[in-house]
C-alpha cells in the first residue's frame, strides 16, 4: 500500500487515543496541477495529477452524541455537533473536517457520532492541496461507515462547499477531483464545464518534480478571490459583444480576447488574458500528448508560467527564480506553477532517466542564485481517495 508507515502510525495513535480500532480507514492523496491555471472556476480544462502523498482517515461509530476528530500529528482532540456545527476559530485545521461532515450531513442526516483521527505525509504549504485530500479523505471515510452512495462529483462539491463555507477559500473543483479521480502513472484531463474526466497515461519516459522555495502560500488572503472576480467580472461583457452564449470565461477564445479587449478595465483584460490562454493550452496539450510530443508539451509548461508571471500575475520571485533556472537543467522539458499561485511550488516536468541529477542541480542552481533552499520533491501520479481498510 501506499504510504504504509503512515497507515501503521495512524492505527497506532488512534488505538492509543480511543481504545479501540477504528471500522473504516480512508485514503485521499494530495494532488498537483501540471498545465491549466486558474481554468476550473472558468469552466475550462486542466490536466492534474493524484500525488504519492496523501492523508489517512480512521473512523468508528461512537455513542456519545458528538463527532470528536484528531489531528494525529498534534494529537489533539476537537469536539463538534452531529448538525449545525458552525466553522471553529482556533485549531482551524479541524474546519476541512468539519466542513465536510456538515455537507454529507445535508445528504442523509447522520443521528449518531463518530471518533475519529487522520494523519497523512502531503508536505504543507507546497501547493499540494492537503486541504482537498483531507476533505476527500473524510467524505470516503463517512459514506463508508454510513453507507451514503455519492458519486465523485458530489463528493468533490462538498469538499469545495467546506472550502468556501468553513476555510474561507472560493476555490474551483480541481483539487477535489484529481484527489480522488487520479490514477497510477496517469495524469487526470477534466472538463470543468461538463466534469467528464478522462486519464491519460504519458508513459514512462518523463516524471514530475516538485520545486518548493518555501515562498509564502495563502489563497485566504485575498488574492485569489480578487482575481476569481477579476475573471467573473469580464463574462457580462463578452456575453453583450459575442453572438454565441457566454456564460464563463470558457465561452471566450483567445481570438475573441483580441477583438474586443479594448472595451474592458484594462487589468481585467489582462487577467483574463491568463484563463483564456491556459484553456486553449491544455488542448494543444492533449493533441500534443496524443502524438507523443513530449517536448512541445512541456514548452506549453514554460508558457503557462510566462502567462502567470506577466498576466495573472499570480507568481513570485521565488517561483519565477526556479522556473527560470530549470530553462538551463539537462532533462528539463518544461516548468511552471502548480495551483492557486502567490507562492507554493513550481512543478518541472523532466525526462525520467535526467530526473535525479536534474533534482540536485535545480537545488543546487537555486541556492548560488539566491542564497536560499529550494526541496525538490519527486512526484509520482497516483491512484486516487479509496477505502483502505
Ligand atoms: C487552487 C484552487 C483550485 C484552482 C487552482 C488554480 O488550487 O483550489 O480550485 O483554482 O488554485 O488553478
Amino acid at each position: 500500500m501506499l504510504n504504509q508507515a503512515v497507515y501503521d502510525e495512524l492505527l497506532q495513535k488512534y488505538k492509543a487515543h480511543y481504545g479501540k480500532d477504528p471500522a473504516i480507514v480512508a485514503y485521499a492523496p494530495g494532488r498537483i496541477e501540471v498545465l491549466g491555471n486558474h481554468t476550473d472556476y472558468n469552466e475550462g480544462y486542466v490536466f492534474s495529477a493524484a500525488i504519492n502523498y496523501g492523508t489517512f482517515f480512521a473512523i468508528a461509530p461512537n455513542d456519545k452524541g458528538v463527532n470528536r476528530i484528531v489531528a494525529g500529528d498534534l494529537m489533539h482532540e476537537v469536539a463538534y455537533p452531529l448538525t449545525d456545527a458552525k466553522p471553529v476559530e482556533k485549531d482551524t485545521w479541524a474546519n476541512y473536517v468539519i466542513g465536510t461532515t456538515m455537507g454529507l450531513n445535508a445528504l442523509q442526516p447522520q443521528t449518531a457520532g463518530f471518533d475519529a483521527m487522520f494523519l497523512g505525509n502531503i508536505p504543507l504549504g507546497m501547493g499540494l492541496s492537503s486541504s482537498a485530500a483531507l476533505e476527500m479523505c473524510t467524505a470516503k471515510a463517512i459514506c463508508a461507515l454510513y453507507n451514503i452512495d455519492a458519486d465523485q462529483v458530489t463528493l468533490a462539491k462538498v469538499g469545495q462547499a467546506a472550502e468556501h463555507h468553513y476555510a474561507g477559500c472560493p476555490c474551483g473543483l480541481l483539487d477535489q477531483i484529481s484527489s480522488l479521480c487520479g490514477e497510477d502513472g496517469k495524469l487526470v484531463k477534466t472538463d470543468f464545464r461538463s466534469l467528464k474526466i478522462e486519464t491519460i497515461d504519458v508513459g514512462n519516459d518523463v516524471c514530475l518534480l516538485m520545486c518548493n522555495p518555501h515562498a509564502r502560500h495563502a489563497l485566504v488572503d485575498g488574492q485569489y478571490a480578487s482575481r476569481r472576480q477579476a475573471c467573473e467580472s469580464a463574462v457580462g461583457y463578452f456575453a453583450e459583444k459575442l453572438a454565441t452564449p457566454v456564460t464563463a470565461l470558457r465561452d471566450v477564445t483567445l481570438a475573441n480576447w483580441v477583438a474586443y479587449q479594448s472595451g474592458l478595465d484594462p487589468i481585467v483584460a489582462k487577467r483574463i488574458a491568463h484563463p483564456i490562454g491556459e484553456s486553449e493550452r491544455v488542448l494543444q496539450g492533449a493533441d500534443y500528448l496524443a502524438k507523443g510530443d513530449l517536448i512541445a508539451f512541456g514548452q506549453l509548461l514554460f508558457d503557462s508560467h510566462e502567462s502567470s508571471r506577466t498576466l495573472f500575475e499570480n507568481s513570485c520571485e521565488e517561483l519565477d527564480n526556479v522556473v527560470a533556472i530549470t530553462k538551463t537543467i539537462p532533462g528539463v522539458l518544461g516548468a511552471r506553477i502548480s495551483g492557486g499561485g502567490f507562492g507554493g511550488s513550481a512543478v518541472v516536468l523532466v525526462k525520467t532517466d535526467a530526473a535525479d541529477a536534474a533534482a540536485v542541480a535545480i537545488a543546487e542552481a537555486y541556492k548560488a542564485k539566491t542564497g536560499a533552499t529550494c526541496d525538490v520533491t519527486r512526484i509520482q501520479p497516483s491512484q486516487g481517495a479509496c477505502i483502505v481498510k
